[in-house]
């Protein structure tokens, strides 16, 4: 059963709105998540006005990351919220829990990121009233938030006190971030809620304000301050009458010590930090209450228009789903990034839940970059750019293993936290005792990820500079840590990876996983071609950047031992029978089981309901495609034969229980030309967040999935490819695609391209370059058409 209705948008709207139907307390957390709005800078969960107990209230701001206690990691603080509205009619309060739902929609609009939703509701005393709340957080302001609702009583004159302000008493699951400052109320009218992180330090300053407007103009309010402990807020009583309407606006302001525009006044002294975000937040909620909420809305509807204008994609199939799918992923896409930061990442549940703690995992590299690379090359950049300051935590967690070189956190949060994966998690149902995450200990692929992630920009958008400031850096450590990692086998006389964790988790403690193993290959074979051409080169930023690097990073050391070590580090390879790599050693021999069952269930995890981590770790079972993402991401490595052999073998032994999983296998699908494969595998991630499980979102949404949305679209049907050699386009259209329409950066060229199943037309509307279309070496000249 799902609330949720993906037909509501007709004519200009069509494929624009989700819809949620039915109030369902035990399902907020699907819409919370899903209709979460944002800009990058701040996401605020789509929790309602009123509270209720099965709610999940929470903003973020990216970057403001805080450790509650020593023996926890660090996170991303649920910060004082603004959006709580109670209001009371005839004094008792609204709730949707409480008299009848007469009538009930909230919306979220695509096209504007705007929350609209409506309520016809009568009261236990049978009074009925009409309430409509709309709700932005601005895309072209990134520090404000309006809410607007206007109530009007269908039967009765009402008595209404409306209660709101800023409410620090929230927390992440109990986790109490903020100590408590100063809260004050300036004119009678601008609340002002100042904070701070508990152990970051990081000030935070939070503001609202009021505009109360009845239809005939008459408004007789009785204003009250109320300051309590952790919130400041202000009561409102009014009469309404029978069939007026009152309006009332809540604008609202979030300015922190973090704020990348506070970086050019390089304040660093606490005090003085606190005292520019108050100047600069008093300000705001001045400007914000006099514009009101239809000014600012005009404002976020202007910048939702120019995204969707350079960003829109047209997929055509028989079910119009998969169109409103696409652009709900790109609505994510657009505000998980806070593009102006290059001090942060994407939290594997953005900014929208407190799911996996605003950490940043592989995810980014290998599921959202490929979108950012190919729309927005300079937000990839900045992405790529905090790796880059990331080094600091990814050499201090090297070190403390015993490595060399640059070995990245699996989960990050700040640039020098270093490693912030935490010890445990949920029960194991057969122990009893809490799982113990190996993740952070042992998953390492992701140094070889963010490897490749580096050269994939490089090579997609020429970015020099880069190179030469961050990016061989970053090549040249990874793979110095790599070297240091490998184990030599005496007795196969091979350099060996063991005891880790490859994209597949439901595998620990495997030595040669595939994935690693051919990545960590892939780097360290990079980082000697680029030793050997830096070296070489006259090019004053190549030469310069070696220069800088040569002595701090001991290059030639690492030059010797690729030479040694590369060739014999063990790379698995197929069977001669079956034609099947094995996913790590061993592997062959684990017993098979039928998870036909659980493939069935439209929930993930059910497996650990029934196995532990132990006994699933016996079984040919895997959570995500291992293999798959390495036919995808290192393709020219493997014939067509060995991919579809491989592809079939592991995709029946595969639960597709992370969300990470189905797009990648869309993708190779595509690739193997098994349209119908890769046409469902797209709509299964398109329902990782959309489909009919109601509870699967409640920690946030699933950041990497709406990348894998694009990823199956754009480089599978579509068929693009960073190749070593240049851009290849070769679609691979499904039968139920009609028609494929998407914007493509690469280098200096904006390619604008249309496929359908007889025809690839490309145009080009930046400078000349050339790219493989279909096989063929094309060059797409500036301003051209060119069709095949
Ligand atoms: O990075 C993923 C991992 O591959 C599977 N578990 C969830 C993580 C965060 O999305």
């Amino acid at each position: 059963m799902s609330n949720i209705n993906y037909r509501k948008g007709t004519g200009e709207l069509e494929n624009w709105l989700i819809e949620e139907s039915v109030f369902d307390m035990r399902y907020l957390g699907k819409c919370e998540s899903v209709f979460c709005q944002g800009n990058g800078y701040m996401g605020i969960r789509n929790a309602l006005e009123e509270s209720y107990v099965t709610e999940t209230r929470n903003m973020f701001v990216s970057g403001t990351f805080n450790k509650f206690h020593e023996t926890e990691v660090t996170e991303l603080p649920n910060l004082p919220d603004i959006t709580n509205i109670t209001i009371l009619i005839n004094k008792r309060p609204f709730s949707l829990t409480e008299g009848k739902i007469l009538h009930y929609e909230r919306t979220l609009n695509l096209k504007n990121g705007e929350v609209v939703r409506k309520a016809e509701w009568e009261s236990a005393e049978g009074v009925r009233i009409r309430f409509v709340f709309s709700r932005i957080v601005s895309l072209s302001d990134k520090h404000a938030v309006g809410i607007q609702a206007a109530v009007t009583p269908l039967s009765d004159d009402i008595e209404v006190e409306i209660i709101s302000g800023i409410d620090g008493t929230v927390t992440n699951s109990g986790a109490q971030h903020m100590v408590e400052g100063e809260k004050r109320l300036y004119d009678g009218v601008y609340l002002e809620y100042i904070s701070e992180t508990s152990e970051s330090g990081i000030p935070v300053a939070a503001y609202a304000a009021h505009k109360f407007q009845m239809q005939d103009g008459k408004a007789e309010i009785k204003y009250l301050p109320i300051i309590d402990r952790r919130q400041i807020k202000l009561s409102a009583s009014l009469q309404i009458p029978k069939k007026q309407t009152v309006i009332i606006e809540k604008l609202a302001a979030v300015h922190t010590g973090r704020d990348v525009e506070l970086l050019n006044g390089q304040v660093t002294d606490k005090k003085e930090l606190e005292q520019q975000i108050k100047e600069k937040g008093q300000a705001h909620i001045r400007l914000l209450l006099e514009n009101g909420y239809e000014v600012l809305k005009k404002e976020n509807d202007a910048a939702w228009a120019k995204f969707w204008e350079e960003q829109d994609i047209i997929i055509e199939t028989e079910n119009s789903f998969d169109q409103l799918a696409i652009r709900f992923a790109l609505y994510h896409l657009n505000i998980m990034v806070n593009k102006e930061d290059k001090r942060v990442g994407i939290g594997a549940k953005a900014l929208s839940g407190e799911g996996y703690k605003g950490h940043s995992f592989w995810d980014t590299e290998v599921f959202l970059l490929p979108y950012y690379l190919y729309t927005q090359p300079e937000v990839a950049r900045n992405l790529l750019e905090y790796r880059y300051m990331g080094l600091v935590g990814a050499r201090k967690k090297a070190k403390e293993y015993g490595y060399e070189g640059a070995m990245y956190p699996w989960e990050a949060a700040w640039i020098d936290d270093g490693e912030v994966t935490p010890l445990y998690g949920p029960a194991d149902v057969v122990t009893g005792k809490p799982l113990k995450y190996w993740t952070g200990l042992i998953e390492q692929h992701i140094s070889a990820d963010i490897a490749f992630a580096v050269w994939q920009y490089y090579l997609a958008a020429g970015d020099e500079e880069f190179m030469n400031r961050c990016g061989y850096e970053m090549i040249f450590d990874t793979a110095r840590f790599w070297l240091s990692r490998l184990e030599w086998n005496e007795e196969e006389k091979q350099y060996e990876i063991n005891d880790v964790i490859g994209p597949d988790e439901y595998k620990e403690h495997v030595n040669n996983n595939v994935y690693t193993n051919y990545l960590a290959h892939y780097n360290i074979l990079l980082a000697g071609r680029l030793y050997d051409e830096l070296k070489q080169s006259t090019e004053e930023g190549k030469a310069e950047s070696f220069k800088r690097l040569e002595k701090q990073l001991m290059l030639e050391k690492m030059r010797e031992d690729i030479e040694l070590k590369a060739d014999k580090l063990y790379l698995p390879k197929p069977d001669e029978k079956s034609g099947i790599i094995p996913q790590f050693d061993g592997y062959f021999d684990l017993e098979y089981l039928d998870i036909s069952k659980f493939k069935e269930s439209t929930q993930v995890l059910t497996i650990y309901k029934e196995l532990s981590q132990e006994q699933i770790n016996q079984y040919q079972i895997a959570k995500q495609g291992d293999l798959v993402v390495l036919l995808y991401l290192l393709e020219d490595l493997f014939d067509e034969e060995t991919k579809r052999k491989n592809y079939l073998y592991y995709e029946e032994r595969t639960l597709h229980d992370s969300s990470l999983s189905k797009s990648t296998h869309s993708i190779v699908a595509s690739d193997l030309g098994m349209s119908g494969q890769a046409y469902e595998f797209y709509e299964g991630s398109c329902k990782v967040d959309l489909g009919e499980e109601m509870t699967s979102s409640d920690a946030g949404i699933h950041s990497a999935s709406m990348g894998g949305i694009w990823q199956a679209a754009i480089q599978g049907f579509g068929g693009v490819r960073m190749a070593q050699d240049g851009l290849r386009i070769a679609p691979s259209m499904p039968e139920k695609c009609k028609k494929l329409s998407f914007p493509l950066h690469f280098k200096k060229a904006v390619l604008h391209i249309t496929v359908t199943h007889d025809k690839l037309t490309i145009q080009n509307k930046g400078k000349t370059v050339r790219v493989n279309v279909k096989g063929k070496e094309v060059e797409l000249k500036e301003g051209l058409v060119y069709e095949c």
